[in-house]
């Protein structure tokens, strides 16, 4: 199966770079930014990112428009300060533009200035790996 992982990450703390590397030593994948597109169509892409002003990161929106290549599915994986996901926003695009953005999705804290000290915390950081784990195991 062929699998890929992109990432956006804003902040100085890099959290979304932290679960994007985290996953890529779990499933020995390189993690890289959305500027590098897909050079070969995957199975399976983890989307990594994190909610900005309640909304996602114009670079994701631009990814999503133009990923590279095919993609079989894509699965959501955000931290916020709230704990709220993208994963709505992100299934809304994916509708509009053709793609097959997966139900299930996973979402942890981040912390954001003085806010969520500490997240995504190493319990967090694994339960995307477990999170990412099952949803292959499932395709
Ligand atoms: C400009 C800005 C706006 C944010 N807006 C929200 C928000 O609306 N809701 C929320 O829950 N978190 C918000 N956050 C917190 C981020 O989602 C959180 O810190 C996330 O983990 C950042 O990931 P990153 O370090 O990869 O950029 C915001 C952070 C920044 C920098």
């Amino acid at each position: 199966m062929k699998i890929a992982i992109r990432y956006y990450t804003q902040t100085k703390l890099g959290n979304t770079k932290k679960i994007a590397d985290r996953l890529s030593d779990a499933l020995e994948v390189p993690a890289l930014p959305v500027s590098e597109k897909l050079n070969e169509d995957v199975d399976v892409l983890f989307l990594l990112d994190a909610m900005y002003a309640n909304d996602v990161n114009k670079a994701i929106k631009e990814f999503l428009k133009e990923p590279g290549a095919k993609i079989g599915t894509i699965y959501n994986i955000c931290s916020s300060c709230s704990g709220r996901s993208t994963a709505k926003k992100i299934r809304k695009l994916g509708s509009k533009l053709g793609l097959n953005i997966s139900e299930k999705d996973y979402a942890c804290h981040g912390q954001w200035l003085g806010l969520m000290k500490g997240h995504p915390t190493e319990e967090e950081l694994q339960g995307a790996v477990d999170f990412a784990k099952k949803a292959l195991e499932q395709e």
